[in-house]
Order: structure tokens, then C-alpha cells, then sequence
């Protein structure tokens, strides 16, 4: 079989041809890879700076997929947690971490849509218990991510979401998929903080993909703005475009209620994401979230892996690629 192979940290995976592995045990079947999305979770993952990290080389990158099971069955899949990731043309899969598609789901979509999508999808269902009604601001909505944040609280009922990012053609589209009120983070981070504090001091949720500066300059501004400061403000750290740090004002928690907590792989448990699936699934395959995938032939990874990740789309790969893909 082909698989994309990382056998240094320091640069990125090549096409290569290896030998397919053998399932063993119950739970394992040996898939075809229909689809597997390029998440900067994966980016981290090769090159070895993930906090899930366990050094192993070589590793085959890719953290989920859409596979078909030798009974023909399609399914979603969470790769398993050793070097065997889900970047070939088949892959082990764990069937405890696979859920059923429907027959008809598109791969690409699917592939392109449930890293983003889990996301919030999972912070607001297993974080906390986000109750329609509540009122969010989504820091760096404007990536993938951000942009799948915005639609999935507006399809749990947020009454106000407040979309705060850089790019202001993609923060301009984030109005048609549900944000009320669109901020730009560009220019200088004060003024950018003041803003924030003035549009969204009366937020229940924060969803952070951010972190870093933007995080750490624009908690003071909002919870001093607070027309209640005993009404709590949860704060959830999901993705750190902006830095892995934050210098957090000792104010803060002192002088609202404030509270702060993180949402991944760990604060999460497998079974609880899991269990999200398949409503998750089903609001992807009946188009009431939207993704934006660019699809290219896992053949070509070595290409597509120099170019900058594009924010604005997934990037998908295809592994048995039909000929009228894009190509570099
Ligand atoms: N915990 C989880 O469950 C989970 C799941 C998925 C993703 N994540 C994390 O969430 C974050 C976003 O992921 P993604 O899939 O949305 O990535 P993405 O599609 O590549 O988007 C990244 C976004 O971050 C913005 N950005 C980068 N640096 C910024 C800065 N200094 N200030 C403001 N905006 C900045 C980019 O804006 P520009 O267009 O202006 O550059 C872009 O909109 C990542 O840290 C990722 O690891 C976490």
C-alpha cells in the first residue's frame, strides 16, 4: 500500500510505499481510506510538537478519516494513538472508534469538517452544558474552526454571537452562517481588546481559539464591563493561534466570576466524544453546517505539505485520487 511517512521531525512526510498492516483482535479492521483531512493537529502531529507527541518515528500522519470496512460499510474513524495515522490507502482501524456513516455521506465533507466541528460541538455539549439562550464570543472565528464555532452556536441556540477575527472578507461571510455582531482583531491589540470589552461584556461563553495576547488583553476589558459581575463568564481555551502562553490578569478571577477552562483530547474523554458523533455527523451530511474542503491525491502531500496552511479551506486528502483532481 501507499502511505505518507514522517521519519524526521524536522521535515514533512513523503509518499512511500510500505507494507499494509495486519488487524489483530476483535476490534481491528484493516480499512480503505476514503478521506483524511490536513488539521493543524496533524501538522503538529508530524512534526512532533503536539502535547500528545510520544516521539515514534517513522509515523504515517493523520488523525481521523473516512474509511470503508472490508464488509463495505462507511465509516467515520478517530485514528488510534500509535504511528499508524490515517494518511494511506489503508489504515488499522479501531472499530470502537468508528461511527457508521450514511450510505450516501460525501467523504470529502465528512473529512474536511469534524476536526473543526468537534471542536465547539463538543466543548458546548461536554465542557459545559451550553443552555439556548446563552450569548458567546468566539475568538478566532475567522479559521475553520472559528468559522463551524459560529453555526454550531447559533444551531444550540445562542441568542447573540459575537465573531471576533483578522480577516475582514472572511469575518464579513461569518454574518451569513449566524454571527449578530462581527469585530476585527486587526491593527492594535488595545484597541482591539477596548473593542472586545465594549461588544461583549455581557457574554456567557467565550470560545477561545486564540489564546495568547488577544486572550490575555481582553479578559480585564470585559468583565469590567460587566453589567452583573457575579453573573459567571466561562472562558474555554480550545486552540492557541495567537500563542500557547497568556499572561492572565490576577483581577480577573478575583473580580468577577470568572472561570477558565480548556477543551481537547484529555479534557474530554474518548467515550464523551464519541458519543457526539453521531448527532455531529448528521448535522454535517444534512448541509446544516457549512466546511470549505480543497481536495488533492495523497500522492501529492509532498507538494501540498510546503505550501501554507490556508485558513480559508481544509485541505482533504484523497487517497485513492481519481484523475480530475487539482494538482500542484
Ligand atoms: N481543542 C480542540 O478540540 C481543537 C480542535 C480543532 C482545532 N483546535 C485548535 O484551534 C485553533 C484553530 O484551528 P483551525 O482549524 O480553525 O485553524 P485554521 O483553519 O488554520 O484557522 C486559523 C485561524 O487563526 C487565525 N489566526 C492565526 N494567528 C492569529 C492571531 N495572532 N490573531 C488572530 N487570529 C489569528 C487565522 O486568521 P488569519 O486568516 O487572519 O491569519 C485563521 O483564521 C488551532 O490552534 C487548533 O489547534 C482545537
Amino acid at each position: 500500500m501507499y502511505a505518507a511517512v514522517v521519519r524526521s521531525f524536522d521535515s514533512g512526510p513523503k509518499y512511500e510505499k510500505i507494507a499494509a498492516p495486519a488487524p489483530s483482535g476483535e476490534h481491528e479492521a484493516l480499512a480503505e481510506v476514503l478521506a483524511a483531512g490536513l488539521h493543524l493537529r496533524v501538522r503538529a502531529q508530524a512534526n512532533g510538537s503536539h502535547y500528545t507527541s510520544t516521539e515514534e518515528l517513522p509515523l504515517i500522519p493523520g488523525i481521523d478519516g473516512v474509511g470503508r470496512l472490508p464488509d463495505g460499510k462507511l465509516v467515520y474513524f478517530v485514528a488510534t494513538d500509535n504511528a499508524q495515522g490515517s494518511f494511506a490507502d489503508q489504515t488499522l482501524i479501531d472499530l470502537r472508534r468508528a461511527v457508521p456513516l450514511p450510505a450516501d455521506a460525501d467523504p470529502v465533507l465528512i473529512a474536511a469538517a469534524m476536526n473543526p466541528a468537534m471542536s465547539s460541538w463538543v466543548t458546548l455539549r461536554r465542557r459545559i452544558q451550553a443552555k439556548p439562550g446563552f450569548k458567546v464570543l468566539i475568538l478566532g472565528a475567522t479559521g475553520n474552526s472559528g468559522q463551524m464555532a459560529v453555526q454550531i452556536a447559533k444551531l444550540m441556540g445562542a441568542s447573540q454571537i459575537i465573531a471576533a477575527g483578522r480577516n475582514p472578507d472572511r469575518l464579513r461571510s461569518l454574518t451569513q452562517l449566524g454571527a449578530d455582531v462581527v469585530l476585527s482583531l486587526a491593527g492594535d491589540p488595545l484597541t482591539a481588546a477596548r473593542s472586545l470589552g465594549e461588544a461583549s461584556a455581557e457574554v456567557d461563553i467565550v470560545l477561545d481559539y486564540l489564546w495568547g495576547e488577544p486572550a490575555a488583553l481582553s479578559m480585564l476589558p470585559i468583565l469590567t464591563r460587566r453589567s452583573d459581575r457575579s453573573r459567571l463568564l466561562t472562558w474555554i481555551q480550545i486552540g492557541s493561534m495567537a500563542g500557547a502562553d497568556a499572561a492572565i490578569p490576577s483581577a480577573a478571577l478575583r473580580s468577577a466570576n470568572f472561570q477558565i477552562i480548556g477543551s481537547g483530547q484529555g479534557s474530554v474523554t474518548p467515550a464523551g466524544y464519541l458519543a457526539e458523533f453521531p448527532a455531529l455527523i448528521q448535522a454535517i451530511a444534512e448541509g446544516q453546517l457549512t466546511a470549505n474542503p480543497i481536495v488533492y491525491p495523497l500522492s501529492q502531500i509532498e507538494q501540498v505539505w510546503k505550501t501554507s496552511a490556508d485558513s480559508q479551506q481544509r485541505i482533504v486528502f484523497v487517497p485513492q485520487a481519481e484523475t480530475d483532481l487539482p494538482s500542484f
